[in-house]
């Protein structure tokens, strides 16, 4: 019983929620066919940005690359580009606009061949998407790439989009998050997930004056992962890879200005403090304590990780304070190597590699024979972000 004027109108139906948890359908990847190996990289990247000169920086950059864990990076950019870009070769010289160019248009392409491959893995009409979380750090734009990817997709123009620009490393985890409520809270929700990271905003020569800029240019590297993620599979037609039954995010104490990125007219210049490594490793097992009071799970050692590898020392030092075995950060380390600290994408190429090893070694569960594991995103804040996963038997 309604005032006058509302009278004759419908109201919406409430929303139906799903029964069971948000769960992964299927997980794509794709990088840039240029790929520059780490142990000549410092060569190429002193020439390029004609550096040559500095001797004792180029020594330095070199010890980074040694210990930096990686083999090779992919790259949009390539020798070619950088040559014809001379501003994003320069330190910090005005050089937005064709950073932007690159990043704007290539961010969505790198996306769309990550969301081509997860879309085949599920199987499923594309159609049947309803829902898009898509996260950057390379760029900003509008309409965003969230928009873009749609577009190239061809998805239906009522695909609800959430777009998450300039999170950093962390949002790996946070474009599951996201969609882990959009899936629980919509019955028959799809959700694409996306990140996809070019290393054209963060590129620039090296400098005595930001020595952290040379970790950067050391670790950094170009890559998308796309996740269909949904509630209640259906049964013969969607095969799910691992359940999401937590999610949160933390602030750390004490570490302001441990990760900045700034957008200037020069790019998005990267601030590392050394000590990062440490900030997280000495606040891991408090971030742990929170999904613990939710499921009781086994011991650290009798779980599956999915680690973002921002550098190897984090992965050593997550390691050691929590005592587990070489063995739990090997998906992490294998992804570092291969292709480099791909931000975002990073931690979702490692849960990917973890359901492959499951598959290949024949192990009982996607998640390398254990139930439960954990995927951890880190960046600016410092901001870790944390979810719980239940594996699946194979
Ligand atoms: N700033 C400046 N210099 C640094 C540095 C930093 N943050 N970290 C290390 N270095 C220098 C050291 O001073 C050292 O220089 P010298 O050789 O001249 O003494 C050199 O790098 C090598 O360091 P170490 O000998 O201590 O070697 P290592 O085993 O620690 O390896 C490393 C070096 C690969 C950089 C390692 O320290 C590491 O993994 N660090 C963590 C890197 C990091 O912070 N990653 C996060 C990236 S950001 C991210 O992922 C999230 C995001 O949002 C983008």
């Amino acid at each position: 019983s309604g005032s006058a004027a509302f009278e004759g109108t419908r109201l919406c139906p409430r929303v139906i929620k799903p029964d069971g948890p948000a769960t992964i359908l299927a997980i794509g990847t794709s990088n840039p066919t240029n790929i520059f190996e780490q142990s000549t990289y410092p060569d190429f990247f002193f020439d390029v940005t004609n550096c040559n000169d500095k001797t004792e920086l180029k020594k330095k950059f070199q010890r980074i690359c040694d210990k930096s864990g990686i083999k090779k990076r992919h790259f949009h950019l390539t020798d070619e580009i950088l040559r014809k870009n001379p501003s994003i070769c320069k330190f910090k010289e005005a050089s937005l606009d064709p950073r932007q160019d690159i990043a704007v248009l290539e961010v969505p392409k790198l996306a769309k061949e990550a969301a081509i491959s997860a879309i085949k893995q599920w199987g499923q009409p594309k159609s049947k998407i309803t829902h898009l979380v898509f996260a950057t750090t390379s760029g900003v734009d509008m309409p965003g790439a969230d928009f873009q990817l749609a577009k190239l997709l061809g998805l239906r123009p009522t695909v609800k989009r959430v777009m998450l620009y300039q999170q950093g490393c962390y949002a790996g985890a946070t474009v599951l998050r996201v969609a882990k409520d959009l899936a629980e809270n919509n019955k028959g929700a799809r959700v694409l997930v996306a990140c996809s990271e070019v290393t054209a905003v963060t590129f620039r020569a090296p400098s005595e004056t930001h020595l952290d800029g040379l970790v950067g240019s050391a670790l950094f590297g170009d890559g998308a992962a796309a996740l269909i993620v949904g509630s209640d599979p259906v049964p013969q037609e969607e095969k799910p890879l691992f359940e999401i039954h937590w999610a949160g995010e933390a602030v750390l104490p004490d570490s302001d200005g441990a990760i900045n990125g700034h957008l200037r007219e020069a790019g998005l210049i990267f601030h590392l403090l050394k000590d990062v490594p440490g900030l997280i490793s000495k606040n891991i097992d408090k971030v742990l304590a929170e999904p613990l009071e939710y499921v009781h799970f086994p011991s650290y050692n009798d779980m599956f990780w999915a680690v973002h590898p921002g550098g190897p020392a984090i992965l050593d030092q997550i390691e050691a304070k929590l005592g587990l075995s070489t063995d739990k950060m090997q998906a992490s380390r294998d992804v570092l190597a291969s292709y480099g600290n791909m931000s975002s994408a990073s931690v979702l190429f490692v849960l990917d590699q973890i359901r492959k090893n499951s598959e290949e070694l024949h192990l009982p569960t996607t998640g390398e024979g254990f139930e439960w594991g954990f995927v951890i995103g880190f960046g600016p804040g410092l901001t870790v972000e944390t979810l719980l996963l239940r594996s699946i038997n194979i």
